[in-house]
């Protein structure tokens, strides 16, 4: 139980990293909060222009909860822990580093959106599900240019592949709730999308009400 709540204490520190507001900061681009649809993440950095910070974004919040799942089930499988529990310890630590990263304490506990903290752990841990959930995203992402109707089928798409492909419940669990909030964490895009309101990727003026 203690490894657990040590899991899910550093998980939430290292995902309450805000890496896209600090890129933007420090490239002297303002504060992201203040640009586009005012999140946090990739997809709103990318309209700041700069690609190169927008791929640095996803990938530094992709890796810091990766990296949360991996080093929590390390430290408990040096511990001695069996790995089946130093497993469910990493997704712990994973799903920990996702709230971090939805709701950091720095910032009042308005964060992002959480899609590139899921993809992390997915791919840090049970990783085909991690590609099954890339590519429903890149394939929606290309076909209609939203980046966050991609977000909502890759969110959709892994609980229902997770069960369908055998994986235990573990991975289930954790692709089911986090699909959940990554839902609830887009409230405002899905009201766009039924508004048709919704910037596409690459829009040149982007101004979500
Ligand atoms: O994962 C974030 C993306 O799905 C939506 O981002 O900035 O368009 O609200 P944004």
């Amino acid at each position: 139980v203690v490894s657990f709540i040590l899991a899910a204490i550093g998980g939430y520190l290292l995902g309450s990293v805000p890496f896209g507001l600090v890129l933007v900061r420090a490239a002297g681009l303002g504060d992201i909060r203040q640009i586009g649809s005012g999140n946090i993440g990739a997809t709103n950095v990318l309209r700041t222009g700069r690609k190169d910070l927008a791929l640095a974004t996803l990938l530094l919040d992709a890796l810091k909860a990766g990296i949360a799942l991996v080093l929590a089930r390390w430290i408990a499988g040096a511990a001695g822990v069996p790995e089946t529990t130093a497993y469910q310890i990493g997704l712990v630590a994973g799903a920990a580093a996702f709230i971090g990263h939805c709701y950091p304490v720095w910032l009042g506990f308005k964060g992002g959106k959480g899609i590139a903290t899921f993809f992390g752990v997915l791919f840090a841990g049970p990783w085909p599900l991690g590609v099954i959930a890339g590519v429903t995203w890149l394939a929606v992402a290309t076909i209609w240019r939203y980046s966050s109707l991609g977000s909502l089928c890759a969110a959709l798409v892994a609980p229902i592949a997770a069960a369908v492909a055998g994986f235990g419940w573990e991975e289930v669990a954790f692709t089911g709730v986090l699909g959940l909030l990554i839902f609830w964490r887009h409230r405002s895009n899905i009201m766009r999308l039924r508004a048709g309101t919704e910037p596409r990727i690459g829009d040149k003026k982007e101004e979500p009400p």
